[in-house]
């Protein structure tokens, strides 16, 4: 039976599963979750194969929150030899299509990393075999299709593809930033990652650049601020806790002692708001709304904690409100959520308006 994979943050299963369902229906195409609990996959088993072609196709892998990567299967899952899995992975695949690249995949658990050694060393000759094979094509073309290989085991595999033009580039959809020594937490990382998700490389230059002017609600200790004083720009950063010395030694970063609910910035030169507030998502999302239709921001980067509980109703109706909030005032925009890599209980949000804010006083 064909099923779409999904890949998501283990414990996120549940989630992951509901949003798949939930919009493949939109898509008019329908059937039934299998999760593997606390290893982060989701196998969307789909009555009517076609459609999973018409999925993968249709529904951009950026609309999805929960799932970082999915591929599309093309066997069930195959029981392995333990001698000559290649030749058994190659004939399972058949010569009919070609492949871009090959993706060794596990689940994101400590089985799976002791797994992904077994994978890597497998990797070498199955590549060999399958550019043989004429399985795998020589040139890299980021528009064709990878090939994917979910090893559930040493013996146990299932096999897929996706759509270069509608999947993460990264390996099971991670990926790996490293810790800058200089940056005061953690935390660091969520900002690093968004900007590296939501923001086109090609834009970095105007939409990330030296001199623009920043705001980060809830900065302290400033591992954001960190990321926007490293690229150059001029932040006030608001929270009652300290900011560490090294960012305030910059002069790149004012201080305000404030509430973040009541800040507002005295003029409207400020191009980015990003917003870690620990705080109740709706407030949260009502405040952005605020800060983009006042034009007090261009953009903003904010994350929305989720509940113990419920945790998909609550960005999907976060995300309504937002909606209904600017197809209210009217306006154009461009809005996504993703549970990013290094993000746990929150996911993060990327908002920005395409037409100019219309509660703005000039
Ligand atoms: C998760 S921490 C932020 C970490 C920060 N982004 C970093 O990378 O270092 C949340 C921060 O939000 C601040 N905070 C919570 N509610 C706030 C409010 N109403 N106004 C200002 N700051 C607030 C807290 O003081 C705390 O420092």
């Amino acid at each position: 039976m064909t099923c779409i994979v999904l890949y998501c943050r283990p414990g996120f299963e549940k989630e992951c599963g509901a949003e798949i369902q939930e919009k493949a229906a939109w898509n008019e195409a329908f059937g039934y979750i299998e999760i593997l609990k606390k290893q982060g996959i989701v196998l969307y088993h789909l009555y009517n194969a076609e459609d999973g072609e018409k999925l993968i196709e249709k529904l951009p892998l950026k609309r999805l929150i929960f799932a970082r990567q999915w591929f599309l299967s093309l066997t069930d899952r195959i029981e392995l030899p333990s001698t000559n899995r290649v030749e058994a992975i190659v004939e399972a695949l058949g010569t009919e299509w070609q492949y871009v690249d090959l993706r060794m995949e596990t689940a994101d658990t400590n089985d799976g990393k002791a797994l992904s050694k077994f994978c890597r060393k497998l990797a070498v000759p199955l590549r060999q075999a399958l550019r043989k094979n004429k399985i795998m094509t020589e040139q890299g073309d980021n528009d064709g299709a990878n090939l994917h290989a979910l090893f559930l085991s040493g013996q146990e595999v299932i096999l897929g593809y996706s759509l270069g033009h509608n999947s993460s580039p990264h390996h099971m959809g991670i990926p790996r930033l490293k810790f800058p020594n200089q940056a005061p937490s953690r935390s660091t990382l969520k900002l690093d990652e968004a900007f590296l998700y939501f923001i086109p490389k090609k834009q970095w230059e105007s939409r990330l650049c030296s001199g623009l002017k920043a705001v980060d609600l809830g900065a302290a200790p400033g591992g954001w601020t960190y990321q926007l004083v490293r690229r150059g720009m001029m932040v006030s950063a608001v929270d009652n806790g300290p900011m560490a010395e090294s960012l305030m030694d910059t002069g790149q970063v004012k201080h305000y002692m404030a509430d973040g609910f009541k800040f507002v910035p005295s003029k409207l030169n400020v191009y980015w708001l990003v917003c870690d507030m620990i705080e109740s998502p709706k407030r949260v999302a009502k405040l952005m709304v605020k800060w983009l239709l006042h034009g007090y921001c261009k953009e903003a980067m904010f994350n929305l904690k989720l509940p113990p509980k419920g945790r998909y109703q609550e960005v999907v109706q976060d995300m309504q409100l937002i909606k209904d909030a600017f197809s209210d005032a009217g306006v154009q925009y461009e809005l996504y959520a993703k549970h990013l890599y290094y993000d746990r209980e929150e996911v993060t949000v990327h908002a920005r308006l395409l037409s100019p804010a219309p509660l703005a006083k000039t």
